[in-house]
């Protein structure tokens, strides 16, 4: 029985919502997964303590499977970190939790918000690019693992209202 409604609940659309401190733990894995240079738990926790930062969280019955976060200073916010778990990707998630922390930030009073994304990661580009943001400056070499050819960040921004 118990088995069962889980499945039911991994199946249902991922449910999102401001997340806090306590969200650290989940969100760590999540990033350490999907980045070169993983944040530790206690890096989460201290970005989630800061009142300058705000984040979302998607969650699939208990298991964390998404969640974006940016700080925010007046009028300007950055986008710091976003991440869908890999079996849950390419299904809209990462563009929904976009959306609805756009819609947080502006409601904040961000009026313009900025990040940075290596030019070779193509899903986040088109994420961006179809929320409406655009190349503004291009920082060359900014990406360096042993191994691969360093990559140039693309900074893009976005106006809100
Ligand atoms: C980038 C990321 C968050 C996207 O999450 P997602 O939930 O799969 O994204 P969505 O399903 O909402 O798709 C967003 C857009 O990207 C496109 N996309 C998704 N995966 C793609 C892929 N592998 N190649 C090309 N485009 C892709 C989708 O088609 C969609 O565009 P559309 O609206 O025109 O169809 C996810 O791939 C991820 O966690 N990557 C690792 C962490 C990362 O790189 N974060 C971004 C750092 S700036």
């Amino acid at each position: 029985m118990i088995g069962f409604l889980r499945s039911l609940f991994a199946r249902r659309e991922p449910v999102m919502a401001e997340a806090s401190a306590r969200d650290a733990a989940a969100i760590a894995p999540l990033h350490a997964a999907s980045f070169r240079r993983g944040w530790s738990e206690q890096e989460v926790e201290g970005l989630l303590l800061d009142r300058h930062v705000i984040a979302h969280r998607a969650l699939a019955g208990h298991t964390l499977v998404g969640f974006i976060m940016s700080r925010q200073v007046e009028d300007e916010a950055e986008i710091l970190s976003v991440a869908v778990a890999g079996a849950r990707r390419g299904r809209g998630l990462a563009r929904n939790l976009l959306t609805l922390h756009l819609r947080r930030l502006a409601g904040l009073g961000a009026r313009t918000v900025f990040l940075e994304v290596d030019e070779h990661n193509k899903p986040a580009i088109r994420l961006y690019d179809r929320a409406g943001f655009r190349e503004i400056s291009r920082r060359p070499n900014y990406y360096t693992s042993p191994g691969t050819n360093p990559a140039a960040a693309l900074v893009l921004r976005r106006d809100l209202g």
